[in-house]
């Protein structure tokens, strides 16, 4: 069986990935594994770079392949904020509460029909020094101007689906993977890593 570390402190997204690599051939470790898992700096101005820097620098210390993910949450109507910066869009140290409160401030002004946003994650896979993959998946929504429901994550509850006018903290952790934006990346990882662990 495969081993794959997940490169990430993130117990929420350790949960969602989990949750959708069940079937895989896949043994899967986290930071809990380890004596030392460093929480490595995003300093990168792409998801890309960032999530790459996170699956190298946790494949180096463990000599395992590892996998990462970056994500960001994208407005038009405010020039593309939060964006790549979306864990520190209220500040260092923050809550996913304080970011959300400031993402709603911000657009207090900006009508319904302009609301619209877009959550993209990129996955990076490192099997070993020479092997790498990269994919990515969009979900597209509004932000709402009010929180809802108790599940999920981060910006979840102030995040709306356009068909459903739920937002992705009303939806369990099975039904958000089929259309989130990491479920679509980890559905298109999951293809890598069946053709590889054949
Ligand atoms: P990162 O990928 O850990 O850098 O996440 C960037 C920011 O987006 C963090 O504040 C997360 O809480 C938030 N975030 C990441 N994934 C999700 C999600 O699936 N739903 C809501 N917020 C998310």
């Amino acid at each position: 069986m495969m081993k794959l570390v997940l490169a990430t402190h993130n117990k929420d997204k350790i949960t969602e990935i989990k949750a959708l690599m069940q079937e895989l051939p896949v043994e899967i470790y986290t930071f809990s594994d380890f004596d030392h898992f460093p929480d490595v700096v995003e300093d990168k101005d792409t998801l890309e770079g960032n999530a790459e820097k996170k699956a190298r620098e946790i494949f180096e210390i463990t000599g395992m392949p590892a996998m990462a993910d970056d994500t960001g949450l994208f407005v038009d109507a405010i020039n593309g904020e939060p964006g790549v910066f979306s864990s520190r869009y209220a500040g260092e140290n923050v809550t996913y509460a304080d970011n959300r409160e400031k993402l709603l401030k911000e657009m207090s002004d900006i009508p319904a029909e302009k609301r619209d946003a877009v959550f993209k994650t990129v996955i990076v896979l490192i099997v070993n020094k020479n092997e790498k993959y990269i994919v990515e998946g969009c979900c597209e929504g509004y932000i709402g101007v009010e929180e809802k429901g108790t599940m999920g994550f981060g910006y979840d509850p102030i995040f709306y689906l356009h068909d459903s006018g739920k937002s992705f903290a009303e939806l369990n952790v099975v039904e958000k993977n089929k259309i989130s934006h990491r479920g679509r990346a980890l559905q298109k990882i999951k293809k890598v890593l069946e053709k590889i662990t054949k």
